[in-house]
């Protein structure tokens, strides 16, 4: 008897998990707080803003498109901005849905230190803010930042190349060649992944097992501005002209993220003299470097199901506006791995109490079971991954 009630219960449980994404359709919003018939008088008529950086770069394409079909499927009107780039422009899109009388922001920094006197205005007139993916630094006004693991992402790229490569500390007979691509000093993220690539390698570096021939091992030395797939080209041009154009073989081209990594791509593809194809790490799944990933051309790619942070914005921002104080127990109702960190994440005033998702490693061997079986992308009649956004 003991054992069917424990049964039913459990679900009874399961059944108010909030299902996580997969691709295209919205998931099921926390039990109570909307569904996709809910009108806008079931939540009061309020209106969400977004502010995204640019549709220049492919992930924020998706994140807009995802986070705008949970909020208006649990009853929300949504107002969705994209800056360019460009860090003014941002500040007035931001003041403007102020003015428009959103109920909450969720705000992607272009420049994580440039938004702290809009966000007093948002403060003062009582707008909670929500910082998706990448932190909004030196300001109290940030309420919650929900992001992925993002140090992790930095580590799975450097396991990667260890286990590619059969790194071994206790072996020094063989070594390799290595150059890092990093991403924008504007974006707080960048340093994390940064950091997580390099700390897992620099045992390795420090035993002499692979080797940074441009010398260009700090962040500032191996940043790329905005992401720019140019900029992140040019530089390795750069680099295989100075240092690998008389026959040094490349072995490694650490890329913290695809637009990067595409670049990096297009350099060796164009300028680079050796025979190998060198391993290149990403992150996001772009469908560019998904092509490459199924052509040979780039070794991986670390994939953060955008889908799932957006439910988890979703559900975080229902309990914020409902008067609540989310904490660890949000997580309970999420079928997808979501941790609530307060310690990693201080914005210059404190720690921001954080929800972040598990970031996953796709090779050309875990496309289909990763990314298509998954729902996130359908395969496309030429044989690439297509998003279903
Ligand atoms: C995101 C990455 C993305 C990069 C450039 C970062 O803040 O976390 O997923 O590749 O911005 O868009």
């Amino acid at each position: 008897m003991k054992k069917v009630l424990a049964l039913i219960l459990a679900a009874i449980m399961s059944l108010s998990l909030v299902a996580c994404g997969s691709g295209g359709t919205p998931s099921s919003a926390p039990a109570g707080s909307g569904s996709a018939s809910a009108s806008l008088a079931t939540t009061g008529g309020k209106k969400i803003g977004i502010a995204m950086p640019t549709k220049s770069l492919e992930r924020w394409n998706r994140d807009g498109s995802y986070l705008q079909k949970q909020f208006e499927s649990a009853g929300y009107e949504v107002e969705l901005t994209y800056s360019d780039n460009d860090v003014t422009q941002q500040v007035n899109d931001i003041e403007n849905l102020i003015s428009d009388g959103v109920s909450l922001l969720i705000i992607v920094a272009i420049d994580g230190e440039s938004l702290t006197n809009v966000l007093d205005t948002a403060d003062q007139a009582g707008i909670p803010v929500i910082a998706y993916d990448r932190l909004i630094m030196n300001t109290k006004a940030v309420d919650y930042y929900v992001s992925f693991d993002n140090y992790t992402v930095g580590v799975l790229q450097g396991q990667f190349v260890i286990d590619k490569l059969g790194l071994d500390l206790k072996d020094t007979s063989k070594s390799y060649n290595i150059e890092f691509t990093a991403g924008d000093p504007a974006d707080n993220n960048a340093g994390f992944f940064f950091n997580g690539a390099f700390d897992t390698l620099k045992p390795f570096i420090d035993a002499g097992i692979l080797k940074i021939v441009s010398g260009q091992s700090k962040f500032e030395e191996v940043a790329t501005a905005s992401w720019d797939t140019t900029t992140a080209m040019n530089r390795m041009q750069n680099i295989l002209a100075s240092y690998y154009s008389n026959g040094t073989q490349l072995d490694v081209a650490l890329c913290s993220n695809d637009s990067t990594a595409l670049g990096v791509t297009q350099a060796i593809e164009s300028d680079y003299a050796g025979k190998n194809q060198p391993i290149i790490t990403g992150q996001d799944g772009d469908e560019a470097n998904l092509a490459n990933i199924v052509d040979g051309k780039q070794s991986m790619t670390v994939y953060k199901a955008v889908a799932n942070e957006a439910v988890v914005t979703l559900a975080l921002a229902q309990e914020m506006m409902s008067g609540g104080k989310p904490d660890q127990s949000l997580t309970s109702k999420f079928s997808c791995e979501c941790a609530f960190d307060t310690k990693s994440y201080n914005n210059g005033t404190g720690v921001i109490p954080s929800y972040l998702l598990t970031p996953t490693v796709v090779t050309k061997d875990n496309i289909q079971k990763e990314l298509v079986d998954t729902g996130y992308y359908k395969m496309g009649a030429n044989g690439y991954p297509v998003a279903i956004g």
